[in-house]
């Protein structure tokens, strides 16, 4: 089996190439960039690959908001020219959404169900519809998985680390941390998301999946279990998200109801913050 894999120097991508049997084609933005249309197809048609798995994407979810474009010409117009090539090349597509899709349903406290009817709250979550859109649409043999609130041991690039390094970092340096307490999602490890990944892509389960860590948290929860695991004391404070004043808005609740069921967000953490700490080790 022959796998390209896009986006592949992301934090998702760089602990899923690994965990691929067969030939992986690990393709950074200059070999395959989603906005150049020709020669994302001049590569991918001179690869063959049997299977394309898309970790790219742009990630910045509060200033989409103030350059709508380059969101959708990423994530909405470059995935469809993914998705086309893919189609034209007879290979299947893994592609990574987000629980972003969801939040307009402010009353929401049950789990999303991937039957359940999207409904986006920010440029970012529209963007990332549109690509699962397409990609719906267009490849016969696809994969659509949403998840949610990455955190790996690469560290998103854009973003600069994750969440849970961001935390560290800030108590480290002895700052104060006001941390919203009223989004309520589930944290997830980008190995255990790899891991189903190549898992899922074993079958022929095509279709429209919901892949996070099992439980669910609100970011305070989150960053507190943060500090208690790692031993580390922070001054942290709980607070609203209209305090927080961030660009785009975020959903309350977007858990997300999975068919396969990965281990607690709280064991994948520490199971985090283990590798983290061998990984550190002089
Ligand atoms: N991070 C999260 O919390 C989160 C939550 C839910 C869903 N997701 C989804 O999970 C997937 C993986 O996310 P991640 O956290 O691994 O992201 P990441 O670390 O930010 O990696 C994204 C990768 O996409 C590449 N990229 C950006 N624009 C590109 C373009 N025009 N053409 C080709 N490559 C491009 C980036 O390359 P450069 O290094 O060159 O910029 C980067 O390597 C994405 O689909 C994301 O939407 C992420």
């Amino acid at each position: 089996m022959k796998y390209a894999v896009l986006g592949s120097a992301g934090q998702l991508g760089r602990d899923l190439c690994p965990r691929l049997a067969g030939e992986v084609v690990p393709l950074a933005r200059p070999q395959a960039d989603l906005t150049h249309a020709e020669m994302l197809r001049a590569t991918l048609t001179a690869l063959r690959p049997d299977v394309v798995v898309n970790c790219a994407a742009y990630n910045f979810v509060d200033r989409a908001e103030s350059e709508p474009e380059a969101a959708m010409a990423v994530n909405g117009w470059g995935v469809r020219a993914l998705a086309e090539i893919c189609r034209d090349l007879d290979c299947s597509l893994l592609h990574f959404s987000t629980d972003y899709v969801f939040g307009l349903d402010e009353a929401r406290r049950t789990p999303y169900k991937t039957e359940d009817a999207p409904g986006p709250l920010s440029v970012y979550g529209l963007s990332k519809l549109a690509g699962e859109y397409v990609v719906r649409a267009i490849v016969p043999r696809h994969f659509v998985v949403r998840t949610c609130g990455l955190y790996g041991l690469w560290g998103a690039g854009g973003k600069g680390g994750n969440f849970v390094e961001t935390m560290l970092r800030l108590a480290g340096e002895g700052k104060p941390l006001r941390i919203v307490a009223d989004q309520e999602c589930t944290p997830t490890f980008t190995v255990d998301l790899a891991e189903a990944a190549v898992e899922l892509m074993k079958t022929e389960r095509h279709g429209l999946h919901h892949l996070v860590n099992a439980g669910s948290c609100s970011w305070f929860e989150f960053a507190r279990t943060i500090f208690e695991l790692a031993g580390v004391k922070a001054d942290l404070t709980p607070v609203a998200s209209a305090e927080w004043k961030a660009a785009a808005r975020r959903p309350g609740y977007s858990v997300l109801k999975c068919q396969t069921q990965l281990r607690p967000w709280l064991e994948a953490l520490a199971g985090y913050l283990r590798q983290r700490s061998q990984r550190l080790r002089p």
